[in-house]
């Protein structure tokens, strides 16, 4: 996480530029910002705690071409202004701004401390400065002893260096994301993410692992971090635009990517029906399926499982992605990996198709963010088309991957088109859904439960991870205690935790399992809960109803975007910021 930004080129304002973009990166961590811009042969820094989208970008407006901005989220060391990015050598000649982790970062430390260095942060990266000012005095070029610097660290690391006499912008990674903005006449960006440079161009170029670039602004050169050999790079235009990426007339990302689910669904089931038969074929050949994702599209793997079993008839394994390693004695060269990711980015995922890529297997990425690490390293990949995600609670990319995964399910049991034809159904029942009346309707809801501090939400079948799933939406953005549990489960410990007015929330659909769960919604009330029932009919076990529409197979989908709105109102009625919960990030590339 971390986010980071860079510019040198032609421009004069590079400082208010980077300061300006690293906004749009905000989603990859808040805790506090910093700019080191060059003018004159001299580097300037300013770094605060807080957030970066506060700061006004035109304080920066001074004569500068070359600067590089952070937005962090606190790994090593606390949320201070020393531990600010970016960071210097003592002279302040050399600035850095890093994402990721060194891990061999004590060892360096103490070398460069031996070597007289001093140290001012209690973060990893400080080594970096420290350790390419070391480097210099073994080559005059500063490309070179970033690469030398590069070439100890050990750990997955994004980094811009600059210094403060060549006219060079140096970057490199391993592990973490690093893309290129390719403008002729304003000359080169380099940042996390692409809404960072949006402003400026769509043609960007990506940096793989191990991979550094050098530019002066007019011409770039990427080469191998430990050979030094030229890395030949393609030009790629960015279709989505910057104002998918942005609020628009919304408060807050995260309802109008809840809102934009309206159309959203329908792009991720219209894909190519050859690719998907050929993923089913694949799973169908595979000896052993596993699903993995963390967080919300972890959610989505484990919903599959009932997919695959109930629509294709077919066993597909879910675990965790951080949980996956330990599966490895499972996997053999006609294993499949899916794994299923928003970012494209999550370290744990990344560790997963190692693991599963040392056995010889095939991975399969069913990811939204198009070019990133995950689809460029999976055998076969899948864009969920949700467009930019950026509230770091995923909405609409959930729905997405659920979708794509019953498509593949239907494709497997030779039902591709009855599949696509209940999906684009559902679709279009959630655009009907998502109208004022039905919003005013949960907001009220939201009213009623915002004080309380236990939530619980029960499901069956695929509305058992889609209560897992409500469990997370709540919890980090209402900060509400909320947990969810599978409905034949409460009577071997949670039912314990009921009380006179505990608000509970049924997920139900219209299947084989509603009488199931609607007989444990009634124990629960028997229990004094005050029950929600998410749930196509009304029954007597609900104390309030939020009506959804029938979608079969398709409820889960459904049946999370209420739980999704009434998440967004209990964070803003308990005056939290949804789109910045407290110690999370959206993208997640540290293990
Ligand atoms: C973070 C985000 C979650 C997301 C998870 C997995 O924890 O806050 O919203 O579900 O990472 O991210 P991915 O990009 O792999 O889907």
């Amino acid at each position: 996480m971390c986010g980071i930004f860079g510019y040198v080129g032609s421009r004069i304002n590079a400082g208010q530029m980077v300061i300006d973009g690293i906004k749009h990166l905000e989603y990859r961590g808040y805790d506090s910002w910093g700019v080191a811009c060059k003018k004159d042969n001299e580097i300037s820094v300013a770094k605060e705690i807080g957030k970066i989208s506060g700061v006004n970008g035109e304080d920066f407006a001074f004569h500068s071409s070359q600067a590089i901005a952070h937005t962090r989220w606190a790994t090593h060391g606390g949320v201070t202004e020393l531990n600010a990015h970016p960071h210097l050598n003592e002279e302040g000649t050399i600035a850095v701004v890093h994402n990721g982790i060194i891990e061999n970062y004590t060892e360096l430390r103490d070398e460069l401390k031996k070597k007289g260095h001093i140290f001012l942060s209690e973060t990893d990266s400080e080594i970096i400065p420290h350790l390419i000012e070391e480097e210099l005095t073994n080559t005059q070029d500063f490309a070179s002893a970033v690469r030398r610097a590069c070439q100890r660290f050990e750990g997955r690391y994004a980094l811009l260096a600059m210094d403060s006499t060549s006219q060079t912008l140096v970057a490199a990674r391993t592990g973490s994301p690093l893309i290129v903005g390719v403008s002729p006449q304003d000359g080169y960006f380099i940042a996390s993410d692409i809404p960072a440079f949006m402003d400026y161009t769509r043609t960007v170029q990506y940096l793989d692992d191990g991979e550094m670039v050098v530019t002066d602004g007019k011409s770039i050169l990427f080469t191998d971090i430990e050979t030094g050999e030229e890395r030949p790079k393609r030009e790629i235009e960015i279709t989505w635009t910057i104002e998918q990426a942005q609020k628009g007339d919304f408060e807050h990302y995260m309802l109008k990517e809840i809102m934009e689910q309206k159309d959203s669904i329908a792009r991720a089931v219209n894909q190519d029906e050859d690719q998907i038969l050929t993923l089913a074929n694949a799973i169908r050949n595979a000896r052993g399926t596993f699903l993995v994702g963390c967080g919300t599209a972890g959610k989505a793997c484990m919903a599959s499982e009932y997919f695959f079993s109930v629509i294709a008839d077919h066993h597909v394994n879910f675990a965790p992605a951080s949980e996956f390693k330990l599966y490895h004695h499972f996997l053999q060269p006609e294993s499949l990996l899916i794994v299923v990711s928003q970012s494209g980015e999550t370290a744990d995922v990344l560790e997963a198709m190692k693991v599963a890529k040392s056995k010889g297997a095939k991975v399969l990425a069913i990811v939204n963010v198009e070019g990133s690490t995950i689809e460029r390293e999976a055998d076969y990949s899948l864009l969920i088309n949700a467009g930019p995600e950026r509230a770091v609670a995923s909405t609409k990319a959930l729905t997405g991957q659920l979708a794509v995964l019953m498509l593949i399910a239907y494709a497997m049991a030779d039902k591709l088109k009855d599949g696509k034809t209940l999906l684009l159904e559902t679709a279009a029942m959630i655009n009907d859904m998502l109208n004022p009346r039905y919003i005013q309707r949960i907001q009220d809801i939201a009213e009623l439960i915002k004080e309380k501090e236990d939530l619980y939400i029960i499901g069956k079948s695929w509305n058992y991870p889609m209560a897992l799933e409500s469990a997370i939406k709540i919890q980090e953005v209402s900060y509400i205690h909320a947990e969810g549990f599978a409905g034949g489960e409460l009577k071997h410990g949670p039912i314990a935790l009921i009380e006179e007015g505990t608000p509970c929330i049924a997920l139900v659909g219209n299947d084989e399992v509603t009488t199931d769960i609607l007989s444990n919604t009634i124990e629960l009330k028997a229990r004094g809960a005050h029950t929600i029932g998410v749930a196509p009919e009304r029954s007597e076990a609900f104390d309030e109803w939020l009506k959804v529409p029938d979608a079969g197979t398709a409820q889960a989908l459904v049946n999370i975007i209420p739980i999704q709105i009434l998440s967004y109102f209990l964070a803003v009625k308990r005056g939290k910021n949804p789109d910045m919960p407290r110690n999370l990030a959206k993208s997640v590339t540290v293990k």
